[in-house]
């Protein structure tokens, strides 16, 4: 299908939703599901004493509704609302002896209804209930990305949300009444870049590289290897400057071009060697980074607890080397040649010698 009879598709829909918010008899069949707000008190009164604050027990809080469908960390970092049905673990943890008869009958019965309809955030007929939930598929994520992001991107397309939310990466020239209750982007998206801040589709919040938040996002967490490259550590005292480093070339702020395109470009710059480049089969990268005639010159992107010491991409001091001090000849580094500071510029592209 092309992206234009998407679009229409899409719109149709879009469309269909509001014609069932006119009519009120259509709503009136079917009992309105349990919400947030509904269960919001009885969460206030019971549980939010001991699930609130730095110090919250599990540390998992109950505060907001995001709060509450997120994971908790222990065992294995279960979505505490998910599956929707009572083996969730805010309804399991109620039998456990310390939780059981902190609910009476009829606000059990209240919170598990909301479990099994959804742990839907309110009672809103614009777009799908679960919208908000990232762990759905049904969620304004995935709608995004299903319509090649072009309801951010085009502001001209019937389902272009800026028709109706301010703080979209598209806004649409001369809207300047939005329907009261639809929120503006940049109060969930509140970094700066609002909906276009780096984490908000890959890495966590303000960590802009991959692996993404692995409670909303499960699976295996893929792109392990940016922290090492990009966090400093003890072979990269200051970090790598970004992203061009390794995707070079590329205009990260907008969603054109090849950026967003379901497609990993992997490009290094060019200080990385002439003919640095990255086998997205194997995972290996040829760089003059790691191929300097150390002790470990073959490294993969997916290899895990890489540890990579002073000999490892070259030799400590390098084969034929002079025998005085690195500190004679080089800039941040202690006598011995073990130790890089903060000021080695290291990892650079370039030879420092003072
Ligand atoms: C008196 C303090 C206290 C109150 C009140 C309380 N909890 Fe807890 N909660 C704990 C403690 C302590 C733990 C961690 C030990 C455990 O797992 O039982 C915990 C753990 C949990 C967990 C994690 C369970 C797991 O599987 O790891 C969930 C979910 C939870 N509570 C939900 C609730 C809900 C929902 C309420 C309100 C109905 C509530 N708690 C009220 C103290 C409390
Ligand atoms: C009520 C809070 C809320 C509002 C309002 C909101 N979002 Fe989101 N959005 C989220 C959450 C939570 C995520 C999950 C990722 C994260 O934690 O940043 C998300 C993720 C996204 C993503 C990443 C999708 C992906 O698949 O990785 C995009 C794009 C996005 N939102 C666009 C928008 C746009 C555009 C608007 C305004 C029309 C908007 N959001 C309004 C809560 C919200
Ligand atoms: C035709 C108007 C309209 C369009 C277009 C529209 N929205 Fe909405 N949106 C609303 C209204 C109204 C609400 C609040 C009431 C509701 O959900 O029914 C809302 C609610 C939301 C919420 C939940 C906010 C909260 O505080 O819980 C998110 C997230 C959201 N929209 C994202 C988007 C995204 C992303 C797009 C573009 C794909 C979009 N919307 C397009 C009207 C619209
Ligand atoms: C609205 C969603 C969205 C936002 C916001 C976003 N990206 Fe992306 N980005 C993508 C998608 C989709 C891909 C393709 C890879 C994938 O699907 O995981 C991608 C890929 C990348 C890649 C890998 C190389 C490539 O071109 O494929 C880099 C680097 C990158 N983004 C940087 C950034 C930076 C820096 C920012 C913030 C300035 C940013 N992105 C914001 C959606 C987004
Ligand atoms: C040291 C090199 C390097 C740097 C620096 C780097 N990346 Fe990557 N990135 C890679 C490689 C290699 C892959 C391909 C992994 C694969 O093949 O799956 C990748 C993949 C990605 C992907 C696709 C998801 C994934 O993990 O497969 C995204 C998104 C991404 N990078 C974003 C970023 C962003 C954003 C930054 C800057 C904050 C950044 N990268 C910095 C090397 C790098
Ligand atoms: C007498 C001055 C001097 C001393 C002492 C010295 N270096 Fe060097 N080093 C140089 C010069 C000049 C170069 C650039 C020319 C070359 O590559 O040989 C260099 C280059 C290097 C390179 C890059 C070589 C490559 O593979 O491209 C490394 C790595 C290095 N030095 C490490 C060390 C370490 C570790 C020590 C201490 C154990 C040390 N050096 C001590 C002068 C010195
Ligand atoms: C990931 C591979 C890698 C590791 C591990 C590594 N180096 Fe290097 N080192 C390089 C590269 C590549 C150069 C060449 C110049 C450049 O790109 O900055 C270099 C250059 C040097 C130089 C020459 C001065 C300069 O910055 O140009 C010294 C001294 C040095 N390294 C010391 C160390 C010490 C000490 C350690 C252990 C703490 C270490 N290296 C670990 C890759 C590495």
């Amino acid at each position: 299908m092309n992206a234009s009879a998407h679009g229409r598709r899409v719109a149709g829909l879009l469309l269909a939703a509001f014609v069932l918010v006119g009519c009120n008899e259509t709503r009136e069949l079917a009992e309105p599901p349990v919400v947030y707000a509904d269960v919001e008190p009885i969460l206030e009164e019971h549980c939010v004493e001991c699930h609130s604050g730095p110090s919250a027990e599990a540390d998992y809080r109950l505060e907001d509704y995001f709060q509450t469908i997120r994971c908790i960390p222990d065992p294995d970092g279960q979505p505490a609302t998910l599956p929707s049905d009572p083996t969730a673990p805010i309804l399991s943890v109620l039998e456990r002896p310390d939780h059981a008869g902190l609910l009476d009958a009829d606000e059990t019965k209240g919170l598990t209804n909301w479990i099994t309809d959804g742990a839907i955030p309110a009672n809103r007929s614009t777009h799908p209930g679960q919208w908000n939930d990232p762990r759905t598929d049904v969620w304004h994520g995935n709608y995004l990305r299903e319509t090649d992001w072009q309801p951010i991107v085009d502001p001209t397309r019937s389902d272009t949300c800026g028709l109706c939310h301010p703080g979209s990466p598209a806004p649409v020239d001369g809207i300047i009444n939005f329907p009261p209750d639809a929120t503006d982007c940049t109060d969930c998206h509140s970094l700066p870049g609002g909906v276009m801040s780096c984490g908000t589709c890959h890495g966590d919040g303000p960590r802009a590289y991959p692996p993404r938040d692995q409670c909303y996002f499960r699976g295996p967490p893929v792109g392990y290897s940016h922290e090492p490259h990009l966090e400093p550590s003890a072979n990269n005292p200051r970090g790598l400057d970004g992203c061009q480093d390794c995707h070079f070339g590329q205009d990260y702020t907008m969603l054109d071009g090849t950026h967003g395109n379901g497609v990993v470009d992997v490009e290094f710059d060019p200080v990385w060697g002439p003919n640095a480049t990255y086998d997205s089969e194997t995972f290996a990268c040829y760089t003059t980074c790691h191929v300097r005639r150390g002790t470990t010159p073959d490294v993969a992107w997916n290899e895990k607890d890489l540890n990579l010491d002073c000999n490892a991409c070259h030799q400590s001091p390098p084969l034929g080397h002079s025998t005085l001090t690195c500190n004679t000849c080089h800039i941040g580094i202690n006598p011995e040649g073990t130790i890089l500071t903060i000021e080695a510029p290291h990892c650079d592209g370039k030879v420092d010698v003072k």
